[in-house]
């Protein structure tokens, strides 16, 4: 027999299809209202800074033109407490050519940062590369006047630029890439031609005396890795004998997925610990689609590896997981050394911002915890849940 309707539910009808019509009308507004204010959205999930609060702080490598950009507010301001604007503090930005200085972009970033209550990472004082180094910097012979021409450029440039975001700034990478990928202490430039490592020890003391309470940091990539990492403790050694004012390494983190150095990372970090020195980590992401083979045998796969670009519609449910996995281990790991790590910076804000969907070829890459619609990938709940794990 087909049962009737209860006649109490019956009787309820009516007033049920008002209230659904009336909550459909109220969705559709809300919706409307948060489309015309997407940047007053709040997202319901934790904030990623204030999750990992208890263990080092969360940053994040931004675009120049920050405050001119209303659409990326929301997303930083709820996950990050640290700011590196990308580009336009390194030298070839700030002083293209000898003293004429280029301040109006990093001054708006750094008010930007300040009525927000944003940490602000100065990113660099000097990049010792020489296609990253204003060739006016270089003087043209090797004498040891050249040498002398070259530091003082340097101090003009650090003194000028540290003094005017003291306490505004609070911590600088000092150096950027001195040490060599190859067989060499350093990596070759006019900087280790002319003045070996001495220019990174006078780097690093006219930081301190331009501004005594900054965190100074040496900052490189691959120096986790066995050969760089022991240049690099070498050079903090040095550094330390000379009783060279520096606190802390900065470890870029430009991983590669199933590639992440895990173990390495962990001698890094003990390394550190007993040298009495904390980590950053500055540049954190983890490539989907590795590019270490776009460097192997002369570059002889370069024009194929070109062609790839197999996630151009998403990331398979099965790579989004397993990249989860991964960046949840490394948080684990980061929060283990908490005593030593003393930030965590990501490299660009959400996806479709990754500078890895540039370099070293053009792909659609995915490489951090926020998708190309800034929400939150499943990387995103494994970092929350493994820094909130008892
Ligand atoms: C290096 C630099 C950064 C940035 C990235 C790639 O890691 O330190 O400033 O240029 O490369 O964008």
């Amino acid at each position: 027999m087909k049962a009737h309707p209860h006649p109490s539910l019956r009787s309820l009808r009516w007033p049920a299809l008002c209230g659904l019509a009336l909550l459909g009308i109220l969705l559709q507004a809300c919706t409307r209202h948060g489309l015309q204010t997407r940047s007053a959205h709040v997202s319901p999930e934790p904030s990623l800074a204030a999750v990992a609060e208890r263990w080092f702080r969360i940053g994040v490598g931004v675009h120049d033109a920050l405050p001119q950009r209303p659409e990326d507010h929301v997303l930083l301001l709820r996950h990050f407490r640290v700011v590196t604007p990308e580009n336009s503090l390194k030298p070839a930005a700030v002083q293209p050519r000898e003293n004429q200085w280029r301040f109006a972009t990093p001054d708006a970033f750094v008010n930007f940062a300040a009525r927000h209550r944003l940490q602000v990472v100065g990113h660099c004082l000097v990049w010792a590369k020489d296609d990253r180094t204003p060739s006016w910097f270089y003087p043209p012979g090797d004498t040891p006047a050249d040498r002398q021409l070259l530091l003082q450029r340097m101090s003009n440039h650090i003194h000028t630029v540290v003094r005017r975001y003291r306490g505004r700034i609070t911590e600088w990478d000092v150096v950027n890439e001195a040490l060599d990928d190859g067989n060499h202490w350093l990596r070759p430039s006019g900087w280790s031609r002319l003045c070996d490592d001495e220019f990174i020890a006078w780097a690093f003391r006219w930081t301190h005396q331009a501004d005594p309470q900054a965190l100074l940091i040496y900052n490189d990539y691959h120096n986790e890795l066995p050969a760089k990492r022991e240049k690099c403790l070498r050079l903090l050694r040095r550094l330390r004998e000379q009783n060279v004012p520096i606190h802390a390494v900065g470890l870029q983190g430009h991983y590669e997925i199933d590639q992440v150095p895990f173990e390495e990372l962990e001698r890094t970090f003990d390394a550190l610990r007993a040298l009495g020195l904390k980590a950053v980590i500055s540049e954190l992401d983890i490539d989907m689609i590795p590019r270490a083979r776009w460097w192997a045998d002369g570059g002889r796969y370069r024009e194929e590896m070109a062609r790839l670009d197999p996630y151009r519609d998403g990331l398979p449910p099965e790579l989004l997981d397993r990249q989860a996995q991964q960046y949840a281990r490394l948080f684990r790991l980061f929060r283990r050394h908490a005593d030593v790590v003393e930030r965590v910076s990501f490299w660009n804000l959400h996806d479709g911002q990754s500078w890895l969907n540039y370099f070293p070829w053009q792909r659609v890459n995915h490489p951090l915890l926020f998708d190309r619609n800034g929400r939150p990938k499943p990387a995103f709940y494994a970092v929350v849940e493994a820094l909130r794990e008892s």
